[in-house]
């Protein structure tokens, strides 16, 4: 994530009082450090970072870069400011054992960042959006990026068109997408 992108994404977790946040690939984890710099003032705060084993053999990786700026990495529910779950099975695997072990994982950010087919970005964002909370929000990289078409497709005619989140709302950055779940939108992980 370059310095400008990251710049306006911790202003806007800033101002949306943003304080736990999910990461779908994390590559080298610049991405990470900007969204956990900006929340790690807050107490309780949390990122959970998402990525293929493989991610943790590039140098630098996240541990590095967040050691970097003394940011704390941990587990799950250790009180760290963010947990990295890396799973040969990838993301959306990762994401169905959360959901299926903490059933009121709670999520006020996700960003959406990992292999961009059309299948597997509609499955985080399935999934993700399971454990947004009413107001919280989704941001997409890519949409709009002739070498992902599938992207578009997905943004167009699924994301914004799913009942309960703010289609009409949705903010555009560059190749980014944000979307919110609507206020009224029931919070599945509740139930
Ligand atoms: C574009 S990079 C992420 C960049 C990062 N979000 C940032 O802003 O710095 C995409 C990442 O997605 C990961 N990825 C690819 N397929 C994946 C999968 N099935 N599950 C989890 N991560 C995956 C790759 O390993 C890679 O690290």
């Amino acid at each position: 994530m370059d310095p400008g992108r990251g710049r306006w994404l911790a202003q806007f977790l800033r101002d949306q009082n943003i304080r736990r946040c999910l990461e779908v690939g994390i590559l080298h984890g610049s991405g990470t450090c900007w969204i956990a710099g900006a929340i790690a003032h807050i107490p309780g705060a949390k990122v959970w970072a998402l990525d293929l084993p493989s991610s943790a053999q590039l140098d630098p990786n996240a541990e590095s870069l967040l050691a970097k700026l003394g940011l704390s990495v941990g587990g799950c529910g250790d009180g760290s400011l963010v947990h990295i779950c890396r799973d040969v099975a990838g993301a959306s695997w990762t994401l169905v054992r959360m959901l299926r072990w903490r059933p009121r994982w709670r999520l006020d950010f996700a960003y959406i960042d990992a292999d961009h087919t059309l299948e597997s970005t509609l499955l985080y964002w399935y999934l993700a959006g399971q454990a947004i909370r009413p107001g919280g929000w989704i941001l997409f990289d890519d949409i709009g990026n002739p070498d992902y078409p599938a992207l578009d497709y997905a943004w167009t005619h699924v994301i914004k068109e799913t009942p309960g989140w703010d289609g009409r709302g949705a903010m555009s950055r560059g190749l980014w997408r944000l979307i919110q779940k609507r206020a009224d939108a029931p919070w599945f992980t509740d139930a």
